[in-house]
């Protein structure tokens, strides 16, 4: 694609050939052509800030952090805190306490299912999930359920992929434990109405939880607005390094949970009778970190920040309608997941063609989609396919990208016809 053709994906306040200049990858070819990188829910392209700043690290302050009096790991130390500052400021929440680093979004869900439901619930109780969940946001709570007696309740889910919020509302009660919801679906784009469904559950004290993975890098989250007790975040789904992520979590709660994983800095005292915990964050942070990871995502959500969430928002639910309507022009190809609310995710389905097919034929035309059930084989299921084939966008995407995304698949489907 040239500069030129780029250069028509540009507006006024955007763009798409200087954003696209900052993530190197996507200068590279496949197949002989250029790369069109259609995959961001599955893990986002970094920039060169983030790509520089685990270099930086690694070349000139790499040392353990909160465990030396030397320079080394006092900057290193500096530049972890620094990002962690960054990672408030970036979803909004009140103090550093609240910031967790986690190897995931998937690890912070398992936290807070262990050390803050797992010895508050037993026989009789509920946790409420949505059916469009993705595993991660399943199974953590059907180990606790295992594990305790509690029962796993499921808000339906639309065949167009929304919430049923009157369902919901019936669903609430005193014995509901805990609500854990995703804010953006990973399979179907959904925005899930997470202020209104954390008012609805918090009128019967129910804390709240919710997915952020696929969020962060397409909305303006901000935790104390929508009013969760925790929000897990993943950093390679917003242009961060992968092993790492956050789990934000009101102090309070926080503070009166105990830890997660034990070993070195978590701990305040130790003896072989007992030992004592350090404080928030620490006290949920276990063993040496993924320091270059965090150091890595701060300057993701930096980033994020300079080219603006408003402005990323805008621009990709333009490209979102563009793409999904001119996916709809190819003949016998349905979409999955049409909620009226989307960000980032176009799944579909092709009649009488398996998406792997898909996937495979159009990643000799350069383009590189995700296919199969997206680990999120129940919604997939009540939705009557097994798999889809998905395309998904990031900042640096383009109509024109979306052009060689159609013809490629149109040229796959008269293949596979
Ligand atoms: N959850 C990731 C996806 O949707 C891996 O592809």
């Amino acid at each position: 694609m040239s500069q030129a053709e780029l250069k028509s994906s540009a507006t006024s306040d955007w763009n798409a050939a200087a954003i696209r200049d900052r993530f190197p990858i996507l200068k590279k070819e496949v197949h002989g052509k250029p790369l069109v990188y259609l995959d961001t829910a599955a893990s986002a392209q970094r920039p060169d800030v983030v790509i520089d700043a685990v270099t930086n690290f690694y070349t000139n302050y790499n040392a353990n952090v909160h465990r030396g009096v030397h320079t080394l790991s006092q900057e290193a130390t500096d530049l972890w805190e620094a990002a962690r500052k960054t990672l408030r400021r970036f979803i909004g929440a009140t103090n550093c306490k609240e910031i967790i680093f986690t190897r995931g979004m998937t690890e912070g869900v398992n936290l807070v299912a262990q050390s803050f439901v797992r010895p508050r619930v037993g026989p009789g109780d509920k946790i409420m999930i949505t059916a469009m969940e993705h595993h991660s946001n399943i199974v953590p709570w059907q180990l606790v359920c295992e594990q305790t007696g509690a029962e796993l309740v499921v808000i339906p889910v639309s065949q167009q992929g929304e919430v049923e919020l009157d369902a919901f509302a019936g669903m609430l009660d005193e014995r509901v434990k805990m609500l854990a919801v995703m804010h953006v679906s990973n399979a179907l784009g959904t925005i899930n109405p997470v202020v209104e469904m954390t008012r609805m559950a918090k009128s019967f004290d129910i804390p709240v939880l919710i997915d952020g993975a696929q969020a962060t890098p397409h909305l303006d989250v901000d935790v104390q607005a929508i009013g969760c007790d925790f929000y897990c975040v993943s950093g390679h789904k917003m242009y961060g390094p992968t092993g790492i992520g956050v789990l934000y979590g009101r102090e309070e709660l926080l503070e009166a949970m105990p830890p997660y994983h034990g070993g070195g800095e978590m701990i305040r005292t130790v003896t072989f009778e007992k030992s004592t915990w350090n404080d928030l964050p620490a006290k949920f942070e276990a063993g040496t970190p993924n320091i270059a990871g965090g150091i890595g995502l701060g300057a993701a959500a930096r980033f994020i920040e300079e080219v603006g969430k408003k402005k990323i928002r805008t621009y990709e639910s333009g490209l979102l309608a563009y793409g999904t309507r001119r996916l709809l022009e190819i003949d016998g190809l349905r979409i999955v997941g049409t909620a009226a609310n989307k960000a980032s995710v176009m799944s579909f389905v092709v009649d009488g063609i398996h998406p792997h097919d898909i996937g495979t034929i159009i990643d000799h035309a350069g383009v590189a989609i995700r296919t199969g059930h997206h680990c999120a084989m129940p919604i997939l299921k009540q939705l009557g396919v097994a798999g889809t084939a998905r395309a998904s966008l990031g900042m640096y995407n383009t109509r024109e990208e979306i052009d060689v995304l159609i013809s490629a698949v149109e040229k796959a489907c008269l293949m596979l016809r």
